[in-house]
């Protein structure tokens, strides 16, 4: 077990939740919606905006503001031995198209929240601490997602992104650039630099932690993940002059994949295979033209990435059966992330601290159905992550909450792991 540290503990008792709730509502007002959500997809002007109000946040607290090529922010407090390698905490700090005020944006305030705590109480640490808002988390606008971190922990995967267009076909390396230019003072810092851990804090984004009625999470791991985009292609002609048997409705056979596809994640439910079909492309989209190309993506995820292993292969043998007609492309892949013992056992002591100083049960192991930022720090450093419930399991939705309490909670045994780290 952990030896509780006493200016850990001093930064988790001085976690200022007014402060933390009010910074959560004012991030929310860059893309805020009237049903309550957030719109703040990647690199657009109003997620360029909230980089410029979360830099000013950051310099008035004291701390340096970086960037690296990927547009990664980082916003470091010094520590005792500045030369050491940081401890890095945050999230990432754009939206899916209609997401809600908390993912990401939590875990990028909370990092606020705890270097405004230790300036507060007067702590100092032996090794910097940095919080990071990652660019291009959600993969919604740019494809892959986890873009910023998984460029920094291997910079020749940013190469790869560049070209990755929007559906207005703007280049991701375009709008890289102009982000960069929007923020001419703040120096350049590198990729890959050593850091000595990382914790990310986030809302669940299911409902695991609400039905057991626990407040906090110990991440042990995220599921792996991949994404295909599946394009079918066949001949556009009248819709209404066509004769049934003479059509190569590319819709037709669409939909004929997607039943499979579908009857595959039926079969696996045991394993809680998780498969989503979510953007569609119909070329012409005339009601009264046979569509000729219909592309789709594929979403699957897995505990178990053997799973996805007979999934790509049942996907890849129904494009063989389909001839011409049907192309396939891999975009992303991740297999399954483990977060290290020594991390998980410190988050367990920080959040139980937490929990128990609040009259509420311990902290519980939870693995991750999303994927995250974390995901890729893990391959880096010892990284771990640390959960707070979602109201009704809801996320990628306007409708996102978190009671205001357990973010409290959230961000204290953060505070907590984070000093403790950094005093190692
Ligand atoms: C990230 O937002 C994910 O899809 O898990
Ligand atoms: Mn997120
Ligand atoms: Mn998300
Ligand atoms: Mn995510």
């Amino acid at each position: 077990n952990q030896p509780l540290s006493r200016s850990a503990e001093q930064a988790q008792d001085a976690i200022d939740n007014e402060r933390l709730q009010s910074s959560i509502a004012a991030l929310a007002t860059f893309g805020g919606r009237p049903d309550g959500g957030v719109s703040r997809e990647t690199l657009t002007s109003i997620d360029l905006a909230s980089r410029h109000y979360l830099i000013e946040q950051a310099r008035a607290l004291g701390c340096e503001v970086m960037v690296d090529d990927c547009a990664n922010l980082f916003f470091r407090r010094a520590g005792r031995r500045n030369e050491l390698p940081p401890v890095l905490t945050g999230s990432h700090g754009d939206t899916q198209p209609v997401g809600g005020k908390l993912d990401g944006a939590y875990g990028v305030v909370a990092g606020l929240e705890i270097i405004a705590a230790l300036n507060d109480a007067g702590i100092d640490t032996l090794r910097p601490i940095e919080v990071v808002a990652w660019t291009n988390e959600e993969g919604s606008r740019f494809g892959p997602g986890t873009m910023g971190s998984s460029a920094f922990v291997d910079p020749s995967r940013l190469a790869g992104y560049l070209d990755a267009v929007d559906q207005s076909r703007v280049r991701f390396g375009d709008a890289l650039q102009a982000a960069l230019d929007s923020i001419p003072g703040v120096p350049r810092c590198e990729m890959q630099r050593p850091l000595s851990a990382c914790v990310e804090l986030h809302i669940e984004q299911g409902p695991v932690l609400e039905r057991a009625g626990i407040p906090l999470g110990v991440v042990t791991g995220i599921q792996a993940v991949r994404w295909f985009t599946v394009t079918c292609h066949g001949a556009m002609a009248h819709a209404g002059t066509t004769p049934m048997d003479e059509r190569r409705d590319a819709m037709a056979a669409a939909v004929s994949l997607a039943q499979k596809l579908y009857g595959f994640a039926a079969t696996h439910a045991a394993d809680q295979l998780r498969l989503t079909l979510g953007r569609w492309q119909v070329s012409p989209n005339s009601v009264n033209t046979i569509p000729g190309q219909v592309e789709f993506t594929v979403d699957v995820r897995c505990l178990d990435d053997s799973v996805l292993d007979r999934f790509e292969a049942f996907l890849r043998g129904l494009a063989a059966d389909a001839g011409g007609s049907v192309s396939l492309e891999r975009f992303f892949q991740r297999a399954p992330t483990h977060f290290p013992r020594p991390m998980l056992d410190l988050i367990q002591a920080a959040a139980g601290r937490a929990c128990a100083q609040a009259g509420l049960p311990a902290p519980m192991p939870i693995t991750s159905g999303a994927f995250h930022d974390a995901m890729y720090l893990a391959d880096h450093c010892p990284t771990a992550m640390i959960f707070v419930p979602s109201k009704n399991g809801i996320s990628h939705n306007a409708a996102e909450a978190t009671d205001p309490h357990d973010l409290f909670l959230g961000v204290q045994a953060l505070a907590y792991t984070v000093t403790a780290l950094a005093n190692q």
